[in-house]
C-alpha cells in the first residue's frame, strides 16, 4: 500500500491514462470520483483531454468558443451535474492551463459540496512544451497540485491522446495510473508506447520524477467472445505487462456505457443499484481506493 503522496499531503492523485482511445479512461474516470464522493471524499478532477474541446479558428489560430472555455466529454459531464445540482458556474473557474501559469490563481469549480473541476480548454491542444521548457512547466504544475492538497483528498485526472505533453505531465505528478484496456491487440500494445514515451520525455529534458505505478484494468470484456476470455487470460498470465494488471475487471454492460452524471451504482431514484454492471464498477473502485491507500 503507498501511503505517501507526490505532494506529501494527504491528497492522492489518480491518472487515468492509455495512449489509445476508446478505451474507458474518461468513463472509470468519472467513476473514480464519484466513488470518493460516494464514500465522503473531498475530490477535485482535472481535465486534460483537449480532444472535445469547442474551439474556432480565428485568424488561423483555434481560440475557446466561451470564455470559460471548451466542453470536452468529463467535463462537460461535470458541468451537467452542476446545472441538475443548481451550483453556479462562474466565468472566472480555474482551466486546464491553469496549471501551467504561475500567475494564474483560479480556482477549481465545485458541481457539489465535495466535489470540484478543472474544466478542459482548447489551449491544451496546442500546448507548444518542448524538453527545454518542459521541466518549469512540471515545476509550476507541481507547486499547483500543492496547493490543491490542502483542499482535495483524492484528485482525479483524465488524459486523452494527441499532445503527448498534457499526458506526461499527467503522469508525472500522479501517484498512480490506471489504464483502462480493451481486449484488443493495439490497445495492449499501446501500453508499450506510453512507458517509452514517457521514459524518452524524462531522458531528453534531464527531469528526474518519478514514475507513478502502472495499474491496468481491463474493460469492456464481453464473456461470449472467446478471444477476449483468451486476451485476458494471457494479459494477466503470461504478457510482459502481467504483474501490472488489476485483479478486477469489467465486463461490456449497456449501463456503464449510458450512465452519464449518475454512478452506475445508483438508480434514478437515488438507491443503490444490485446489477451486475454496479457490482463490477464498485469492485473495481474500492479495489483503486484501497491501493492507492485511501480505502477504509
Ligand atoms: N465497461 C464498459 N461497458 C460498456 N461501455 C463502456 C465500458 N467502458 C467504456 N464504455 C464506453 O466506451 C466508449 C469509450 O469510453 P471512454 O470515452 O471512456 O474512452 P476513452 O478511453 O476516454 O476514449 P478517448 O481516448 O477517446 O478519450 C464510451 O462510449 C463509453 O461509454
Ligand atoms: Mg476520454
Amino acid at each position: 500500500m503507498h501511503t505517501q503522496s507526490k505532494t506529501g499531503k494527504k491528497m492522492k492523485v489518480i491518472a487515468f491514462a492509455i495512449q489509445k482511445g476508446g478505451q474507458g479512461k474518461t468513463k472509470i474516470a468519472l467513476h473514480g470520483g464519484f466513488w470518493g464522493l460516494e464514500v465522503g471524499k473531498r475530490v477535485v478532477f482535472l481535465d486534460l483531454d483537449p480532444q472535445n474541446a469547442r474551439a474556432k479558428l480565428n485568424n488561423e489560430s483555434l481560440v475557446d468558443t466561451q470564455q470559460t472555455a471548451a466542453i470536452g466529454n468529463l467535463s462537460g459531464t461535470l458541468l451537467d451535474l452542476a446545472k441538475l445540482n443548481g451550483y453556479e458556474i462562474p466565468a472566472d473557474g480555474a482551466t486546464a492551463s491553469w496549471l501551467f501559469e504561475a500567475e494564474d490563481q483560479r480556482k477549481p469549480v465545485f458541481f457539489e459540496e465535495n466535489g470540484a473541476l478543472i474544466q478542459v480548454d482548447s489551449q491544451l491542444a496546442s500546448l507548444n512544451f518542448d524538453v527545454n521548457t518542459f521541466p518549469e512547466k512540471m515545476a509550476i504544475a507541481r507547486a499547483k497540485f500543492d496547493a490543491l492538497a490542502n483542499d482535495f483528498d483524492v484528485c482525479i485526472i483524465d488524459t486523452g491522446p494527441g499532445n503527448l505533453y498534457p499526458l506526461i505531465v499527467a503522469l508525472g505528478l500522479s501517484d498512480h495510473v490506471i489504464a483502462p484496456c480493451t481486449m484488443d491487440d493495439n490497445a495492449i500494445a499501446g501500453l508499450d508506447s506510453l512507458t517509452a514515451n514517457v521514459l524518452e520525455v524524462r531522458k531528453a529534458s534531464g527531469m528526474n520524477f518519478d514514475l507513478a505505478p502502472l495499474g491496468i484494468l481491463p474493460n469492456k470484456i464481453n464473456r461470449a467472445r472467446s478471444r477476449h476470455m483468451q486476451s485476458l487470460n494471457a494479459l494477466r498470465k503470461t504478457s510482459a505487462w502481467k504483474n501490472h494488471v488489476l485483479p478486477v475487471e469489467l465486463f461490456d454492460r449497456g449501463a456503464i456505457e449510458e450512465s452519464s452524471t449518475r454512478p452506475v451504482w445508483r438508480t434514478q431514484r437515488g438507491e443503490t443499484s444490485s446489477s451486475a454492471a454496479a457490482t463490477e464498477m464498485v469492485k473495481a473502485c474500492m479495489y483503486i481506493y484501497k491501493m492507492v491507500g485511501l480505502g477504509d
